[in-house]
């Protein structure tokens, strides 16, 4: 979330959570409805990290649509760059968040946009004003803006989300998520190892979007991962936060590349304390 970035003039919150419902849904439908039985694939910062022409194309849509709504935001986006704006606001898009999912046609991805303040290429300078994140398969949109509480929307309504009630870490449903970088892979999974044991169980869903959205929506007590980008957990860990989750990073609560984590309000402290403990040892230490 970063420290409080104040909003510029006029900033109507509410608003900017509508522009990014309608995106994502745009977007949603293209990844679904457009993607081709064979995917061209290729590969980015590691020959595991794949990027499809679907990411690309659903990138450009964004972009457009961004545009022509608020043709004086910025615009950060995964797959390309991106352009600033001159209104203080800058849209912070993940195309699709799952890629691996999308390529082997599992049902667990996501689009995800956020309006943030600041300046979202440095983390701890910006923070995220409105956002949605939507997995279109399953047709679910979490969505919330600043202050504002967060909601799932579905064919069947609209809900408010409330994280869940865990204190005992020993029973907490942890997710959490690896990078595409081997060395890094390594150091992840010995953070695992130790985890492992000392809580219920681990997932490992495969979009970081998802997994804040689940922190928020109840489905999992607590959320950790080390590398995350911008546009990884923009628009989610907002949701979290409006659903009365804990967000937070190495150290206080700004997550950055080194550790995002997201949890129960009532677990925070403790969970807090561990995935800053095993991140440090294991990720960012001699290991
Ligand atoms: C990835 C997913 C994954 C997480 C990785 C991300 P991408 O994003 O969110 O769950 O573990 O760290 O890079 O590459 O599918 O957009
Ligand atoms: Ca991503």
């Amino acid at each position: 979330m970063g420290h409080a970035v104040p909003l510029p003039t006029g900033t109507d919150p509410a608003g900017l959570e509508d522009v990014a419902c309608a995106v994502v849904r745009a977007a949603g439908r293209l990844v679904v409805e457009e993607r081709p039985a064979q995917l061209a694939v290729s590969a980015k910062s590691t020959l595991t990290d794949p990027v499809t022409v679907m990411d690309q194309r659903s990138q450009e849509l964004l972009m457009t649509l961004l545009g022509e709504r608020r043709p004086d935001d910025g615009f950060l986006g995964e797959e390309h760059g991106g352009t600033t704006g001159s209104s203080g606001l800058t849209w912070v898009v993940d195309p699709i968040d799952g890629t691996v999912n999308y390529l082997y046609d599992i049902p667990a991805y996501a689009v995800s946009v956020a309006a943030v303040t600041g300046d979202p290429s440095r983390a701890g300078d910006w923070q995220a004003v409105a956002g949605a994140v939507l997995n279109p398969v399953a047709g679910e949109l979490f969505h919330a803006h600043r202050g504002g509480g967060a909601r799932l929307t579905t064919a069947a309504g609209t809900r408010t989300l409330r994280a869940t009630a865990a204190t005992d870490l020993a029973m907490a449903l942890v997710g959490t998520g690896f990078g595409y970088d081997p060395e890094l892979r390594r150091r992840q999974a010995a953070a695992l190892l130790e985890l492992l044991p000392r809580v219920r169980d681990i997932r490992r869903h495969g979009s970081a979007a998802l997994d804040l959205c689940g922190v928020a929506c109840a489905r999992l007590d607590g959320y950790y991962e080390t590398g995350l980008n911008a546009w990884d957990r923009a628009a989610g860990e907002l949701v979290a936060v409006e659903a009365g989750a804990v967000v937070g990073g190495p150290d206080g609560n700004v997550p950055d590349r080194d550790l995002t984590w997201a949890a129960a309000s009532g677990l925070a402290e403790d969970f807090a304390a561990l995935v800053r403990d095993l991140t440090a040892r294991h990720v960012r230490g001699p290991d």
